[in-house]
């Protein structure tokens, strides 16, 4: 496991507070109202992540969208100090538990932000509630995190699993689709996904043909692409993500499927993922809670901010990662930086309304976000936004007992 101990603190900002302190009792006595909590210590933010494996880019963009929003900040979110410490989590479920002790009890961290992968999460939200620690998760969509496993210091600023794939169902069928077959890799985030396409689908009046998957995180689809010409649905519904999302993406139009039986996804499957995919990946549509070319003044000062930083697209991960850092100054405004002040920090956070990249964020009872959901196509290396499949979506929260 690689972990590392970073500080964004410069000498510079030490050297501010260091002046500001010396500030506070002039030859008048004056005395400016400097939060007492600005002299403290800094805030210590736990990211588990992955950094290596199928999932690393998604996990680097993350950290560089929460890195970026503090720095734009001067390094502080509500007059704190913020530093870091991270752990790449590798998205193996089996080393979660430790790894995240390892944030909690080792590195006495005051909140954790991860992680990618749904597995993982889900044993990081058991930690999260046993040690009553607040945790951030800025992508994986598990619906129980947000469902049964819900509690007052546990946020999300990415999606439900349930969110971003049931609107699709009755896009896919009002544009003619009736007999489809879906594909993913069998493991949580994949099968709630798939679940949630298919209670959009079914409902709408369409049919599954068949289900296809395969373990986590395995990339031999040739076997299942063969599957998928001999089924000839109308259409197929797929998730995968980050390397493998590439690589099925790329696969699908070797085999000449492109041409013939059209591709549709949860957004993932095109997001971060472009560049490498090409014109394989043309036509696709999918849905999603962000799109490249929102036009919105916040998307526009991300965008131009995340190329000046990482000379990189910025996409849907750096978002969430950037939205994460927007939700914990919320937090953290509402309490001057004190962060033992923690139930009036995560009720400001509850209620925040963050003006977002992807469009309005705000948060349910059980703190998932309720977003727009909107239908893309890549069209000449870009998700384009084609219309919004669903205004102000919102997830159900089945089995959250949190009130509001
Ligand atoms: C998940 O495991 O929840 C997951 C992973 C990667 C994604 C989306 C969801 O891009």
């Amino acid at each position: 496991m690689s972990h590392s101990i970073s500080s964004p603190i410069s000498a510079n900002r030490r050297r501010f507070l260091m002046g500001a302190a010396a500030l506070t009792t002039g030859a008048a006595g004056f005395r400016f109202p400097t939060p007492a909590i600005a002299q403290g210590a800094p805030l210590k933010v736990g990211f588990m992540l992955p950094y290596s494996g199928t999932f690393a880019k998604l996990g680097k963009f993350i950290d560089d969208g929460f890195r970026l929003y503090v720095e734009r900040q001067g390094g502080s979110l509500g007059g704190r100090r913020i530093e870091f410490v991270q752990v790449d989590d590798e998205s193996k479920p089996e080393s979660a538990t430790d790894n995240m002790n390892r944030l909690v009890g080792r590195e006495r961290v005051d909140l954790v932000v991860g992680t990618v992968h749904s597995g993982v999460a889900m044993a990081m939200v058991k930690v999260a509630r046993d040690t009553n620690t607040p945790l951030i998760i800025p992508n994986a969509g598990a619906n129980e995190a947000t469902g049964p496993m819900c509690a007052p210091h546990i946020f999300r600023t990415s999606f439900s699993n349930w969110q971003v794939c049931q609107p699709m169902g009755k896009v896919m069928f009002d544009e003619g689709r009736r007999r489809v077959a879906t594909i993913t890799w069998r493991y949580a985030a994949g099968s709630q996904m798939i679940d949630a396409f298919k209670e959009g689908f079914t409902r709408a009046g369409g049919t599954i043909v068949e289900d296809l998957a395969l373990p986590f995180p395995e990339v031999e689809f040739q076997a299942l692409i063969t599957r998928i010409a001999t089924l000839r649905p109308d259409a197929v519904f797929a998730f995968f993500a980050g390397g493998g999302a590439v690589k099925f993406v790329k696969d699908y139009a070797a085999a000449g499927l492109n041409r013939t039986i059209p591709l549709y996804g949860a957004g993932f499957l095109t997001d971060g993922t472009l560049q490498a995919q090409g014109a394989d990946a043309n036509g696709v549509r999918t849905t999603l809670h962000y799109a490249d070319n929102l036009d919105n003044p916040a998307n526009r000062v991300f965008l131009e901010a995340f190329k000046a930083k990482t000379g990189q697209d910025g996409d849907i991960y750096a978002v969430q990662g950037w939205d994460a850092a927007a939700l914990l100054a919320e937090g953290l405004k509402a309490t001057g930086g004190d962060w033992s002040a923690r139930a009036r920090a995560t009720s400001a956070m509850r209620s925040a309304r963050i003006d977002s990249p992807r469009g309005p964020l705000s948060f349910n009872r059980a703190g998932n976000p309720v977003q727009n959901v909107y239908l893309r196509e890549v069209r000449n290396g870009r998700n384009e936004v084609i219309s919004v499949a669903g205004q102000a979506v919102d997830d159900p929260a089945r089995g959250c007992r949190v009130q509001a």
